[in-house]
């Protein structure tokens, strides 16, 4: 009897409760649609005249900016624990997406001057102070016996970075950019050596070679932008193609070793992999640098010049990219933005190992 009486009691107090919610949520909604209909129409929502002619523009504004606010969306991946089982050698794949960049960060001026010899010295120390020991510096390959070459480029197989277990293990990747004028002995000795490589050269004479069991060279170079799309592609004379575009048409998303020598092109080409992300995907980055002029679509005044190349150094050494090995080209004009100062070489190569990667 009591119980059935409680049972009662409790039902009316839940019907009471339900509708009580009822009431408030309708209450709401309808202020809400209220407000709504009242900012399609100024003259309601004002209730006392605005005292600055800016003034109910202003609160206008105000009451907009919530409503935008709330269209954010968070892109997560839904497959990153299975990721991580696939990929190698703890090489874990970008799968977050990360907001797209429009510049890289400059660093503040070397002084307050902002003068080119300020810039300069700082700039040269970076490029000629390695931050990081590797035990075994590798000059143009992987073969034992010695080649004289012009150029060296080295990359580090120390035992505690990757790149010397991806050869081991035969997953080793290879891109080298150039313009066609180079010799190719790193790209065979990296082919030979177990690399898969991928050399790119604008010269060929056909779209694809594979010459070795390990080794291509296609007929497309490396730039910062896409084609324009308004150029009909029969009239392109030349394929050229970011790097983004080519790693995702090969199917290919990490790069063990990147070999670079674009003749000036360096600057933007390296701006376009750090915004784009494209830096994280790489290993060991080995780049001819040229500093006898500012470099494509470079511009400013000397000063402004150096710190961006610096500025883009930076970018490289926060995304883990330490400095291990530095040659100075005496074989090349001793010019620094055309000038004979500051006991500089036109010409450097330099090289970085993404410490990331290990
Ligand atoms: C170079 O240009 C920057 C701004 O673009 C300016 O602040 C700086 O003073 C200039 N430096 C020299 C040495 O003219
Ligand atoms: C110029 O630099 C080289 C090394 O890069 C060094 O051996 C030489 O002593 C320097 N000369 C002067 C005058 O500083």
């Amino acid at each position: 009897m009591l119980c059935r009486e409680l049972r009662l009691r409790w039902r009316t107090c839940t019907l009471r409760l339900l509708a009580l919610c009822l009431a408030a949520l309708l209450c709401t909604h309808f202020s809400a649609e209220l407000r709504r209909k009242s900012l399609s129409q100024p003259g309601l929502l004002v209730r006392e005249p605005p005292k600055e002619p800016g003034a109910e523009l202003y609160n206008r504004r105000l009451e907009e900016v919530p409503s935008k606010r709330q269209v954010i969306y968070v892109r997560r991946s839904s497959g990153s624990s299975s990721s991580k089982g696939t990929s190698q050698a703890g090489v874990h794949r970008r799968d977050t997406l990360q907001p797209a960049r429009w510049h890289i960060d400059l660093q503040p001026w070397a002084g307050h001057s902002r003068s080119l010899e300020e810039e300069a010295r700082r700039f040269l120390h970076y490029i000629t102070t390695s931050q990081i020991a590797c035990s075994r510096l590798v000059t143009n390959g992987l073969t034992d016996h010695l080649v004289d070459t012009q150029k060296p480029w080295t990359v580090c197989l120390d035992n505690k970075f990757s790149l010397v277990h991806q050869i081991r293990s035969k997953q080793c990747r290879v891109y080298s950019l150039g313009l066609g004028e180079e010799e190719n002995i790193f790209e065979f000795s990296m082919a030979s050596g177990g690399c898969e490589v991928h050399r790119f050269d604008p010269s060929l004479p056909s779209a694809h070679i594979h010459e070795a069991e390990r080794l291509w060279h296609h007929r497309l170079s490396v730039d910062w932008r896409d084609p324009n799309p308004a150029i009909a592609p029969h009239r392109l004379h030349s394929n050229t193609k970011k790097l983004k575009t080519i790693l995702n048409e090969f199917g290919h998303w990490k790069i063990d070793v990147l070999k670079a020598d674009m003749e000036s092109a360096e600057w933007k080409i390296l701006e376009n992999l750090i915004l784009e992300g494209i830096i994280e995907q790489i290993g060991q980055l080995v780049l001819e640098i040229h500093l006898h002029w500012p470099g494509f679509e470079v511009s400013g005044n000397d000063s402004s010049v150096v710190r961006y190349w610096y500025s883009l150094f930076k970018e490289l050494e926060h995304k883990d990219f330490k400095l291990f090995y530095s040659y100075k080209d005496f074989s090349k004009p001793q010019l620094f933005l055309k000038k004979d100062v500051f006991n500089a070489s036109s010409c450097y190569i330099l090289s970085w190992i993404n410490t990331k990667w290990t």
